[in-house]
């Protein structure tokens, strides 16, 4: 349904932020979207969203939505697709909502701006999304939004992304600001909506434990570029990139022993090499060859890797499982 195709997007300075990344999002899906912070995950979502700052320019690629190429749409045709085809949710739930206007009266307005509706319909439409979303609806239509819990604020903005019944949500970290349980709610309520509207989510998070489960399939960015990616039991099951693997790793897991200490990534986070495979400055192998483009494998059907170890099938020898 959305497709990247070797997307490339450069600054003003000419850096390349994003590296030829390819995506893709099937209708109905979730795509978990991880990496650390700075990886290039808000700028791949802001690309899709249309919506990157003038001084970024789209040096290669495409980016179609239902085979449209949406970086030739002008901003009346993008806006259009905004809210209706394709909605979003932010970690800053705040800046969503105008804080001196009651929430309803916002909702109204928001629908008004896509559909032809009267204010009384809309309104119903508005109070059956609050439900669906299991706000007590009534009294979150006449809140203002200071008067809200950020975990009812966050439910209220998933109401409003899904009420046009989007094509696709995407969602760039959207727990980042709430405790972890609020979270994991908001999460498997997106997850809920999801497959009870057929609708596609790109979910995108630094937290692993956040997509495992939920997501159809997961893409793995590190350094601007995708290091691995492929249907989530096959990455889950059988990490191939050192990068995911080391991921896995360094995960808590509560039914296993807890051990005296967890394994780390060795290196600064957001350290990534310029030349060749973004992941060299970290990584436990590195060959000379590292310093040059890192290679495509495939491991199997659904699931990629760009790294020269796991061609070589080096990868379990030294970071083992
Ligand atoms: N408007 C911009 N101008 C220049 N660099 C930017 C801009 N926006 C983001 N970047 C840089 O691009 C990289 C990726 O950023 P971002 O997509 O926000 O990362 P993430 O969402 O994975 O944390 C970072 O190094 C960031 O500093
Ligand atoms: S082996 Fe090479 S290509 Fe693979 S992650 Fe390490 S540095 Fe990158
Ligand atoms: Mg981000």
């Amino acid at each position: 349904m959305f497709e990247i195709k070797n997307l490339t997007i450069t600054s003003a300075s000419q850096k390349d932020l994003i590296k030829q990344i390819d995506l893709s999002i099937k209708p109905g899906e979730m795509l978990g979207l991880i990496g650390e912070s700075g990886s290039g995950k808000s700028l791949t979502a802001t690309a899709l969203l249309g919506l990157l700052p003038s001084s970024l320019t789209i040096k290669t690629g495409s980016i179609t939505f239902m085979n449209d190429e949406i970086t030739s749409l002008s901003e009346k045709e993008m806006r259009q697709l905004r809210g209706k085809e394709v909605a979003f949710i932010s970690q800053n739930y705040q800046s969503f909502f105008t804080p001196f206007i009651k929430i309803g009266k916002q909702f109204i307005e928001g629908i008004q701006s896509h559909i032809q509706i009267k204010k009384s319909e809309a309104k119903k439409l508005v109070l059956y999304w609050f439900n669906k979303v299991s706000l007590p609806a009534e009294r979150v239509f006449n809140s203002y939004p200071h008067q809200l819990s950020g975990g009812q604020l966050q439910r209220a903005a998933i109401a409003s992304a899904i009420m046009l019944k989007p094509k696709l949500i995407i969602a760039d970290e959207p727990t980042t600001a709430l405790d972890v349980l609020t979270g994991e709610r908001i999460l498997d309520l997106l997850k809920a909506l999801q497959k009870e509207l057929n609708c596609a989510v790109l979910l995108i998070t630094h937290d692993l434990k956040h997509v495992m489960n939920r997501a159809e399939e997961i893409a793995v960015m590190y350094g601007g570029r995708i290091i691995e990616s492929g249907r989530a039991d096959n990455v889950c099951q059988d990490p191939a990139h050192p990068y995911t693997k080391l991921l896995f790793q360094s995960r808590l897991q509560l039914k296993k022993k807890v051990p005296d200490k967890l394994p780390a990534i060795y290196g600064e986070p957001g350290l990534t090499a310029e030349q060749g495979c973004p992941f060299a400055l970290r990584c436990p192998y590195v060959y000379r060859v590292c310093n040059e483009n890192p290679p495509t494998k495939k491991v199997s059907d659904h699931h990629w890797t760009a790294c020269h170890a796991a061609v070589q099938g080096e990868v379990d020898q030294h970071v083992g499982n």
